[in-house]
C-alpha cells in the first residue's frame, strides 16, 4: 500500500482492545512512507516486531524507525516519560536499529515518576472497592489528566534554562505531593531525588525536540507519504469504548486528527487490525472471552501476555458486533486480521454475530451500548476450522479454504475487505491480498 497524491495519509488503527499486530504491520508498511507518526497514547503501548531474526519491542518510538529512510514523528497528541523514552533509545541503538531520524513534538505532556505514584495510588484506592481499571501503572491517566488541567510539563519546556526548568519541575512535585499525602494518604515524593533521575534524561531527549505540527504539514503540502501508527484499540477508548474500563486518550482517528498537523481531508486508507479472535488485559466487560480450556489454548499458542505488564491477555472468540461498532466510529476501509495461526488446530471456529441482553428482555443486539456490554450474551456462528498449518502460507492461494470462508464472513459481516492476513509474528510470514500485494512486490 502506497499514499495517493490527494490523500497523504495512511493510518493503522487497532479495532479491538489493543495489541491486534499493529505493530508489525506499521513495519511492513513503512518502507513506503517518509514519515511514521505516533499520535497518542504513552508507554502503555507495546509493539512487537520480529524481523530478520531479531525481536523488537516499542513502547513510544514508532516502529518505523527501523527504517533509516524514515522520519519518526512522536506527535502532539501523546503522553511521554522522557526518562522511557531515553532509555528505549538507547536500547535501540544498542541493537543497531536507531536507524531512521527522530522528532518528538514540543507541545508533548510530559509523564512524570509523580504521575506513575498517582496511577498507582489511584489503582489501589479504586481496587478497594473493586473498581480498579487494572491500568499499565505508567502514570498515563494522570499525565492527561494534568494536560486538561493544563497544567505539568510540555517536552518543549525541557529546552527552557536549566534552573527554569528545575523549579518548574519543584513545584510540579509540590502541587502532586499535596495531592497524595491529603487525597491518597501515601508517601510524598523527593523532589531533589525525583530531579536527579530526571535530569539525565533532559540532555538524551533535547535535540530530537521540534514542532512536529508544522513538520507534518510541510510534508503533506510535498505530497511525502505518512503513516499514523496506532496505539491501543478503539475499544480502550476514553469516549467510544468500554468505559470505565479504557485508556485516557482517542486510540482512533480522531486521535490522529487533534495533534499531529493531519486534517480529515488528508485521510486516504484506514486500516483497521484485529486478531482472528479476541484478547483484552485489565479489567472490563468482554462478551466473547473463554474462560475455559477454548481461551488457555488461544493464549498459549498466541503467546498472549502483556508486552509491558507481562499480565495474562484474556482471550475469545472473534466478536463482529465489535468490530462492526470499531469500523463505524474508525471509518475503517480495510482490515488486517493477524495471528489466524493460532487457530490452526481447531475444528470449529466460533464467531459473535449478535448479542441478546441477558434478562432476555429484549430482541437481538446488533449496535451495542458500550455502557452495557457486560449485560449481553454473545451468539455465535460455527464456521469449520481449517485445522492445518498455515504458518507457511504467503499467497492467497496457498491460504485452506476454511481460512478463506472464515475471512469471507468477517467481510461480508462489516461489509469491509480484509487486505492483510498475518500467519506467525516474523515480518515475512503474511498475505497480502489484491492491490497491497502488487504495491507490496513492488516496493
Ligand atoms: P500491537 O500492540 O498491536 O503492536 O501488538 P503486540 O505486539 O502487543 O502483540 C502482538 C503479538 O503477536 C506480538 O508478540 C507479535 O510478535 C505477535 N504476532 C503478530 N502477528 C502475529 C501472527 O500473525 N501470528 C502469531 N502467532 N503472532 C503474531
Ligand atoms: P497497544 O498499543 C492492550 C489497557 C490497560 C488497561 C487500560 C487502561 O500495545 O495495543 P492505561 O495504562 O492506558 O491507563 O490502562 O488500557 N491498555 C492496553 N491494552 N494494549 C495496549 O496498547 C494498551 N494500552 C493500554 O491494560 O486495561
Ligand atoms: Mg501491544
Amino acid at each position: 500500500m502506497s499514499a495517493s497524491k490527494e490523500s497523504c495519509v495512511t493510518a493503522v488503527v487497532g479495532a479491538q482492545w489493543g495489541d491486534e499486530g499493529k505493530g508489525k504491520l506499521v513495519h511492513l508498511l513503512s518502507r513506503n512512507f517518509d514519515l511514521v507518526v505516533r499520535y497518542q497514547g504513552g508507554e502503555n503501548a507495546g509493539h512487537t516486531v520480529e524481523t530478520d531474526g531479531q525481536t523488537y519491542r516499542f513502547r513510544l518510538l514508532p516502529s518505523g524507525i527501523l527504517y533509516s529512510h524514515v522520519t519518526a514523528v512522536l506527535g502532539r497528541g501523546m503522553v511521554v516519560n522522557p526518562i522511557s523514552l531515553a532509555a528505549e533509545i538507547d536500547e535501540l541503538s544498542t541493537q543497531g536499529a536507531f536507524r531512521g531520524k527522530l522528532i518528538v513534538d514540543r507541545g508533548i505532556q510530559l509523564v512524570l515518576r509523580a504521575h506513575q505514584l498517582q496511577d498507582q495510588y489511584s489503582e489501589e484506592a479504586k481496587d478497594i472497592g473493586g473498581l480498579a481499571v487494572g491500568t499499565t501503572r505508567r502514570g498515563i491517566g494522570p499525565a492527561y489528566a494534568d494536560k486538561h488541567f493544563r497544567v505539568g510539563i510540555k517536552a518543549g519546556d525541557l529546552l527552557r534554562p536549566r534552573a527554569e526548568l528545575r523549579q518548574m519541575f519543584c513545584s510540579d512535585i509540590t502541587r502532586k505531593n499535596a495531592l497524595f499525602a491529603g487525597y491518597y494518604g501515601q508517601p510524598q515524593g523527593d523532589a531533589g531525588e525525583l530531579w536527579a533521575e530526571f535530569e539525565p534524561a533532559i540532555e538524551k531527549i533535547a535535540p530530537y525536540i521540534a514542532d512536529a505540527v508544522s513538520l507534518v504539514m510541510v510534508a503533506k503540502e510535498k505530497c511525502r507519504p505518512i503513516l499514523c501508527e496506532g496505539a491501543q484499540g478503539v475499544l480502550l477508548d476514553l469516549d467510544y469504548g468500554t468505559y470505565p474500563y479504557v485508556t485516557s486518550s482517542h486510540p482512533g482517528i480522531a486521535g490522529a486528527l487533534s495533534g499531529t498537523g493531519i486534517n480529515w481531508t488528508d485521510i486516504g486508507e484506514v486500516i483497521g487490525v484485529t486478531k482472528a479472535y479476541t484478547t483484552r488485559v485489565g479489567n472490563g466487560p468482554f462478551p466473547t472471552e473463554e474462560l475455559g480450556p477454548l481461551g488457555e489454548l488461544m493464549r498459549e499458542r498466541g503467546a498472549e501476555y502483556g508486552t509491558v505488564t507481562k499480565r495474562p491477555r484474556r482471550c475469545g472468540w472473534l466478536d463482529l458486533v465489535l468490530l462492526k461498532y470499531a469500523r463505524e466510529v474508525v471509518g475503517i476501509t480495510k482490515w488486517a486480521v493477524t495471528k489466524v495461526d493460532v487457530l490452526d488446530e481447531l475444528s470449529e471456529i466460533l464467531s459473535c454475530n449478535f448479542y441478546v441482553q441477558s434478562d432476555h428482555m429484549a430482541g437481538p443486539t446488533l449496535n451495542p451500548e458500550m455502557d452495557r456490554l457486560g449485560d449481553y450474551l454473545p451468539r455465535y456462528s460455527r464456521l469449520s476450522g481449517w485445522n492445518c498449518d498455515t504458518t507457511q502460507c504467503r499467497r492467497y492461494a496457498d491460504l485452506p479454504s476454511a481460512l478463506i470462508n472464515y475471512l469471507k464472513h468477517i467481510e461480508v459481516a462489516t461489509k469491509t475487505p480484509v487486505a492483510f492476513v498475518s500467519v506467525g509474528p516474523a515480518t515475512d510470514a503474511v498475505v497480502w491480498i489484491g492491490a497491497e500485494q502488487v504495491a507490496m512486490a513492488e516496493a
